[in-house]
């Protein structure tokens, strides 16, 4: 049997295969903060097309952390009746689901939250045009409280686990980056200060979801940007993430403002004539774009290493397995194409099923236009 279908472990929860569907960004939300019954069907046809363990695209923290439209935020107890439907329906398909929190902080779009975004540093993002506004201390301790409440609703509503989003120039990851962390006071300066942020997130998660509820974080390798995080820096963090007790880290990188550098393709032709040619070289497309940097990062922690960016074709999976540079396999783009590409791939054990071309229309269109997930793909 390929090691793809053998059984995989994050602290306590027991997986069935190595895949996992990486959070990807739904809008299907209704305006009124409710999940619907076509954000209820993505999962049901995810769960029983043999993905192991799916992750759904981040539920934001509070509503000033938005970063998209028509996606859930998780600031109140309402919305665990929903989430809990959501569970259900993916257990009862013998899948695992985590939820992901997030809060974007200059990422915001100020059109959306109605307001200047936050973030550590007043550092212009290039994207928006605009500039954020620097956190006050009260603003730090609010966050911090809301990334605990938020997670303790994931475990009320019947999550297998909780994953922070400290990747792709969010909030966690402003922190954590020299170049959008520009602070002289704790929070910012050396590593240790600009990881207080993440270290307190944490240990307010765990007062709400107990010591045995796996908490998880996604990070960037590499910001892909001039003074942000270098791979010699995250593998330093993912030390310090591990001995703060994460149960598994998921490997990604890159930045809003460095381009589709996370998600590397193609450059849909709207937005070409506004990339400089260095950006749309460092989008170009390789497969297993950041897996070097997963395997970099597993030589270094013992929790699990959850590899994603371009894994596309099978030789590459099971390679990437056997020769222990990570320990699960994470896609995206795929998964909005073919919900059920594990499980053509366990039935024909030759067949490399994965037709995505990278064209990125789905990240235009669902992460820039607020359009609802689905294949975006046209030949011409
Ligand atoms: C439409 C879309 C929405 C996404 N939403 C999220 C998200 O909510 N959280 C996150 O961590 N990553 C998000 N991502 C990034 C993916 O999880 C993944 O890291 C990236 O697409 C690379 O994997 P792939 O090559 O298999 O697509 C999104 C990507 C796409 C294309």
């Amino acid at each position: 049997m390929s090691i793809l279908f053998t059984p995989a472990k994050i602290g306590p929860l027991e997986l069935k295969n190595r895949f996992v569907r990486s959070a990807t960004v739904e809008c299907l939300a209704s305006e009124d903060n409710r999940l619907t019954e076509k954000y209820y069907n993505v999962y049901e046809r995810l769960a029983k097309g043999g993905v192991g363990l799916i992750i759904p695209g981040n539920y934001f923290v509070n509503s000033i952390g938005r970063a998209a439209d028509k996606v859930l935020v998780i600031d109140r107890d309402d919305v665990i009746d929903d989430l809990r439907k959501l569970t259900d329906i993916v257990h009862r398909h013998d899948a695992k689901i985590i939820g992901q929190i997030n809060h974007s902080g200059r990422q915001g779009n100020p059109k959306l939250i109605g307001e200047q975004p936050i973030s550590p540093s007043d550092v212009r993002d290039a994207t928006y045009g605009g500039k954020p506004r620097q956190m006050t201390e009260l603003e730090i301790e609010d966050t911090i409280h809301a990334f605990g409440s938020a997670a303790g609703r994931i475990k009320k509503a019947g999550f297998d686990g909780v994953q922070i989003n400290g990747a792709h120039g969010y909030l966690v990851n402003q922190f954590l980056s020299s170049h959008t962390n520009r602070r002289t006071d704790q929070w910012g300066g050396p590593l240790e200060n600009r990881m207080r942020f993440i270290s307190l997130i944490y240990e307010e998660i765990r007062k709400e979801v107990g010591a045995d509820f796996p908490v998880l974080i996604k990070i960037n390798c590499e910001d892909e940007i001039s003074g942000g995080i270098t791979l010699e820096e995250s593998i330093a963090m993912s030390r310090m993430l591990e001995a703060l007790g994460f149960n598994a880290i998921e490997v990604s990188g890159g930045i809003y403002e460095a381009g589709f550098v996370t998600t590397k393709g193609d450059i849909p032709a709207e937005v070409i004539g506004f990339m400089a040619e260095s950006l749309q070289k460092a989008a170009a497309f390789k497969e297993g774009y950041f897996l070097p940097q997963a395997a970099a990062i597993k030589q270094n922690v013992s929790i699990p290493i959850i590899a994603v960016g371009g894994m596309r074709r099978r030789e590459t999976m099971e390679r990437a397995l056997l020769q222990g540079q990570t320990d699960l396999i994470a896609l995206s783009r795929p998964f909005i194409r073919q919900p059920n590409l594990v499980r053509q791939m366990e039935r024909s054990p030759d067949a490399d099923p994965i037709n995505c071309t990278n064209c990125n229309r789905c990240t235009w269109e669902v992460t820039v236009r607020y359009k609802p997930l689905k294949c975006y793909y046209t030949s011409n």
